[in-house]
């Protein structure tokens, strides 16, 4: 199972508790720990986190600084826990725009753990949909690939990530019905979870209950032959139409 998660609320969390936007992102990052443990023992194959879009560049210098501070403790530190949960760790998104100590920093730990056969956790970072599918098509471009006959499997072929299966569900926490440009080829069939709760507030439980939701859903409607009946013609538990 594919899960990805837009990580939303964290500056919201802090103005209710009066404090600074980026005591919500440092919580935001320990509830990102928890949740990356949690998803490992529950045998996600893969989880996708939504960290830092390329619409939040536009964000002040200062909080921008704060975030990339954040993912850089976080890849350090995390080496020893992803070795001893054999947790896999690749990047989504544009590594050539991102600042040289954490693009590096990136690389060493993608590096560092391309062996480890568990739970793999995308991070998406300096990541757009839009620009990953230009991205995408500038390899095709580069690779002397006839444009006007490409295909979906070309484009699929040329992601950041070819060989991650599509996500089965995108959860967005604090509430926004928005799916914010996150994983638009790959999350055209997933199912939508969306929460309340804020960030910094969520536990294993949540992922827990958003995970048994889906597959309630899929328990549901599994048996449905014409799900067109059911739908409106749009399709359910991942089928392709
Ligand atoms: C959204 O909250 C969160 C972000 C833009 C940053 C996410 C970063 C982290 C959780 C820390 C780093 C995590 C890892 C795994 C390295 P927001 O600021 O948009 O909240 P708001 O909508 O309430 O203002």
């Amino acid at each position: 199972m594919h899960v990805g998660i837009i990580m939303d609320g964290n500056g919201r969390w802090a103005r209710q508790r009066g404090a600074i936007r980026t005591q919500g992102h440092t919580e935001g990052l320990k509830a990102a720990r928890r949740i990356v443990k949690a998803a490992s023992d529950m045998g996600i194959q893969h989880l996708s986190l939504y960290v830092f879009s390329t619409e939040n560049r536009k964000r002040a210098a200062g909080e921008v600084n704060f975030i990339m501070g954040l993912v850089k403790q976080y890849l350090r530190a995390e080496l020893p826990f992803c070795r001893e949960n054999n947790i896999r760790v690749r990047h989504a998104g544009d590594a050539k725009s991102l600042s040289p100590d954490i693009a590096m920093e990136i690389a060493n730990v993608v590096e560092e753990t391309k062996a480890l056969s568990g739970m793999q956790v995308i991070l998406a970072l300096n990541y757009g949909g839009r620009d990953e599918l230009v991205r995408a098509f500038r390899r095709l471009a580069a690779s002397g690939k006839d444009l006007t006959a490409v295909t979906e499997s070309d484009i699929a072929a040329s992601l950041d990530n070819p060989d991650v299966p599509d996500p089965d569900l995108i959860i967005r926490s604090a509430g926004e019905y928005r799916t914010s440009n996150f994983l638009l080829w790959e999350g055209a069939y997933s199912e939508l979870y969306i929460s309340a709760k804020l960030w910094p507030d969520w536990t294993r439980e949540d992922l827990e209950k958003a995970v048994d939701e889906y597959r309630n859903r899929d328990r549901r409607f599994g048996g449905v032959g014409d799900s067109s009946v059911h739908t409106g013609g749009i399709p359910v538990n991942g089928e392709k139409q």
